[in-house]
């Protein structure tokens, strides 16, 4: 039996469409069952619905500062749909430390850095700002500290001369909707040796 596969977003949701059509692909290990977010006008649900994905939102504001309230509701939600495994692609909140041992080993993440560099916002920026002569994007499983937790997968990029963050993000971008698929398939079959694409 295929793993059943949520995915967590809270904007475009390109990642969640490379995803979702990787899990189309014969013999894959996981198949999707619901597609959330924190915001109900996100445009990845629409996408979702689009490739016949159940949507659903739990919208965070009117929970306030009550970050395990949220996370509950996320929860009951996640389980209801029957999820085995999350994929959090583009999912904008800090996640409480109670969430996210609730679901350890089981949830994973994309972070556009070459982790451990750049934990956090304005990962590009700050690699342009450094000098760095390359940037890149990393899945990983997600344990309590923010952008840590074992590395699954790594996808690297050149920075080019003249580059922008705006520049780099869309050639890491490119990296991530291979990445993310690759990395995806290999956990849900029950492999943790992380792959390296360049
Ligand atoms: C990606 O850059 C991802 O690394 C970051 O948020 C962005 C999501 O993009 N965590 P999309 O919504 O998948 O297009």
């Amino acid at each position: 039996m295929t793993k059943a596969c949520a995915i967590l977003l809270s904007g475009g949701g390109s990642n969640m469409v490379k995803l979702v059509e990787s899990m189309a692909e014969a013999g894959h290990p996981a198949r999707p069952v619901l597609v959330m977010s924190n915001d109900p006008d996100a445009g990845g649900l629409a996408k979702a619905r689009a490739l016949g994905v159940a949507t659903d939102a739990v919208n965070h504001r009117p929970f306030g500062k009550d970050r395990p309230a949220f996370e509950a509701e996320l929860t009951k939600r996640l389980e209801a749909a029957g999820a085995e495994l999350i994929c959090l692609a583009g999912f904008m909140r800090v996640l409480t430390e109670g969430f996210v041992r609730h679901w350890e080993g089981r949830m994973l993440n994309i972070h556009p850095s070459l982790l451990p560099k750049y934990r956090g916002l304005h990962t590009h920026a700050r690699a342009l700002e450094a000098g760095d002569d390359e940037a890149g994007c990393t899945v990983h499983e997600v344990t309590p500290a923010l952008d840590e937790g074992p590395i699954l997968g790594q996808a690297r990029v050149p920075i080019l001369s003249g580059d922008t963050p705006d520049a780099i993000a869309a050639r890491v971008l490119a990296q991530e909707h291979r990445l993310y698929p690759a990395c995806l398939r290999r956990f849900a079959a029950g492999e943790r040796e992380p792959i390296w694409l360049s």
